[in-house]
């Protein structure tokens, strides 16, 4: 598969998972990139960007018609739902037709396909919606729908029958990287949540369920997934399989959060469940003098967090395992230790200036 050119598209390229995909194939060197999300973004050595509305098809069938020699696509798009996290049926619509459109419109205008990535996750296993067998299988029953998981994997295996191209899904838990703007990101959450506290004078409390503090969690980092993606892309036989893929390790919230409390410079107190959404939704203006006291990057509160993702993780107070013999038998044996990667990235936000 890695002898003949290779050209990508990623949808959604601006995510925490799509950005992290585009970095990691230019930095391969053998791939040609192209972005697809609704903002711009700018081209570079390998890279070019199509700004597009995926829900509108006409403009996606125009703006994706000159992709002619594309030969992977990674399907890292997401609109979210309105609503609690739970609430999946608003989003089924949505986020099955920008699958459907791009493929449709690549699969049209690159006879060249070859294989399919597309991003679900965890949620496939039901982890949204209350305690679960563990550790999740691939084999695993579904849940009780609506899922837009089940509606991506069943549009996508009906589209590929008879076709020369194939696909590979891959199931990840609770994303951990950086890109601003996105609906899903705990890693800026947790940084902007401390720093605000920190502020107030506060100690830092953990604000989740009570089962949340000492349930077994998992989580992938955006570099470690990107690296799974692209060898999912490039092994022959990944065909037509789905894996699950996290950091490899588990943890608990109550063991980590004196390190984050380390890394903030703060001192810790018993946890105290709150809305995040709620509770902080009145700190905009805060960090807006927060960003121009420490002369911090420009991002603005919305787009370095989104409150309700941090709910729906903290929320979750039953044990969330990932089996992953099937990936290592596969053959992908990556790990990362993720307190480790907790402090690293934490700490980075700091050096970096995009929280204080
Ligand atoms: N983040 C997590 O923790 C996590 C965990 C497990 C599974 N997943 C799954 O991974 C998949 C990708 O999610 P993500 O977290 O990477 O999402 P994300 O960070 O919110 O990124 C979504 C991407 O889709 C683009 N997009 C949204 N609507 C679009 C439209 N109408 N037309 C074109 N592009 C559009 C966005 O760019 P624009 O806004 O510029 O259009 C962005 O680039 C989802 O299925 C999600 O459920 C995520």
């Amino acid at each position: 598969m890695s002898t003949q050119p290779k050209k990508a598209v990623v949808v959604g390229a601006l995510g925490v998972i799509g950005r992290y995909i585009v970095d990691r194939l230019l930095a391969a060197g053998d791939w040609q990139v192209v972005g697809l999300s609704r903002r711009e973004a700018p081209a570079r050595r390998g890279y070019t960007h199509v700004s597009v509305d995926l829900l509108d098809p006409a403009q996606c069938t125009e703006r994706l018609a000159p992709l002619t020699d594309i030969t992977h696509v990674f399907f890292a798009g997401f609109q979210p739902a309105t609503g609690k996290a739970s609430g999946f049926a608003s989003n089924v619509g949505p986020n099955r037709d920008l699958l459907a459109n791009s493929v449709s419109a690549i699969e049209a205008a690159s006879p060249g396909l070859r294989r399919v990535v597309l991003i679900t996750g965890t949620k496939y296993y039901g982890t949204h919606l209350g305690p679960l067998r563990t550790p999740f299988r691939e084999s695993d029953p579904r849940h009780m729908p609506p899922d837009y998981y089940f509606d991506q994997i069943d549009w996508l295996t009906g589209r590929q029958h008879g076709k020369p191209w194939d696909w590979v899904e891959l199931r990840p838990q609770t994303l951990c990287g950086f890109a601003p703007g996105t609906a899903m990101s705990i890693v800026p959450a947790i940084a902007v949540y401390a720093s605000i506290s920190k502020a107030l004078g506060l100690p830092l409390r953990f604000p989740g369920a009570s089962g949340g503090w000492t349930n077994l969690y998992q989580v992938t980092e955006s570099e470690l997934f990107a690296r799974a993606a692209h060898w999912a892309a490039e092994t022959p036989h990944c065909s037509n399989e789905a894996y699950n893929l996290t950091n490899g390790d588990l943890f608990r919230w109550c063991n980590l959060w004196p390190k984050i409390a380390a890394v903030f410079d703060m001192p810790m107190a018993e946890p105290q469940q709150i809305s995040l959404t709620e509770q902080m939704a009145d700190k905009g203006e805060l960090w807006s003098s927060l960003r121009e006291r420490h002369g911090l990057q420009p991002y603005t509160y919305e787009e370095l967090v989104a409150w309700p993702f941090a709910d729906y993780v903290f929320g979750t107070s039953w044990d969330v395992i990932s089996n992953l013999t099937k990936l290592r038998q596969a053959g992908f044996h990556e790990v990362v230790d993720t307190e480790q990667m907790f402090v690293e990235q934490l700490t980075r936000f700091r050096r970096e200036k995009i929280v204080p």
